[in-house]
């Protein structure tokens, strides 16, 4: 069976972190929808266009939108071994989206970090944005600072990082967070995927074996 991994947390619980040192693991790609949108409006797409302006303010984008990059992505030939979505699902009615392509989910991991400690990571994320890789000032520091590490190329802040708007982004997540997981808890048994529920706070290498005991665990 291949693996389709859900990696549900709120913003800067540490899915992008994460979920790429995860992937290097398994051998399987990470797919980020807030990724696929900030390349679409990079790119001047047609939906780049039309979402560009709702990016900043940490509102959802439609899910219609979301279901149809997120579609062309899964199309592509690094998928079929399987891979962990980043940021998607985002509510219930992706859930149902998801599901009615045709995608069994196989595992979801919920990384859980208190949201005072979040809003401190936010302030001093850094991303080179090209590869969506990520860094924090402090916690998870580049080698030179404001350099990416693999590149050499300069890093940025994100748009949506401002504090209010973290705190907006925080209110929608856990609004939907418990839809979310009743979907997932209410599927047909041969549809259930395993949910763990996973510590985000701490060293990374720790988060890391906590998320990697819950894809392999121990008999
Ligand atoms: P998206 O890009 O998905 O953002 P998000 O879910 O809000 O998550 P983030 O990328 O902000 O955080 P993260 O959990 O990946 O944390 P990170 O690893 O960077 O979405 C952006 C926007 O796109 C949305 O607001 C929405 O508008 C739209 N969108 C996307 N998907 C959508 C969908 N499905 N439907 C509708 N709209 C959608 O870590 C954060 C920081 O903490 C970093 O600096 C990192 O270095 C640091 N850090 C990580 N782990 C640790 C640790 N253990 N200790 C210390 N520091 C750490």
């Amino acid at each position: 069976m291949t693996t389709k991994i859900v990696l549900l947390g709120a913003p800067g619980a540490g899915k992008g972190t994460q979920g790429e040192l995860l992937c290097k693991k398994l051998g399987i790609p990470k797919i980020s929808t807030g990724d696929l949108l900030r390349e679409a409006v990079a790119n001047r797409t047609e939906i780049g266009l039309k979402v560009e302006s709702l990016m900043g303010t940490g509102q959802l984008i439609a899910d219609e939108i979301v279901m149809e990059l997120l579609s062309q992505r899964l199309d592509q030939a690094d998928c079929a071994q399987g891979y962990v979505l980043d940021g998607f699902p985002r509510t219930a009615e992706q859930c149902q989206m998801l599901f009615d392509a045709g995608v069994v989910v196989t595992l979801v991991l919920e990384l859980h970090v208190a949201d005072e400690v979040i809003v401190d990571r936010m302030s001093g994320r850094r991303v080179h944005k090209p590869s969506g890789r990520t860094y924090h000032v402090t916690l998870n520091p580049p080698l030179t600072p404001d350099v990416d590490d693999i590149t050499g190329e300069p890093l940025t802040s994100r748009a949506d990082d401002a504090p209010e708007i973290v705190l907006k982004r925080l209110a929608i997540y856990h609004e939907q967070i418990n839809p979310i997981l009743n979907f997932y808890r209410n599927l047909p048994y041969r549809h259930c995927p395993k949910i763990r529920r996973i510590v985000g706070e701490g060293p990374l290498e720790d988060v890391q074996a906590g998320l990697f005991g819950a894809v392999h665990p121990k008999a």
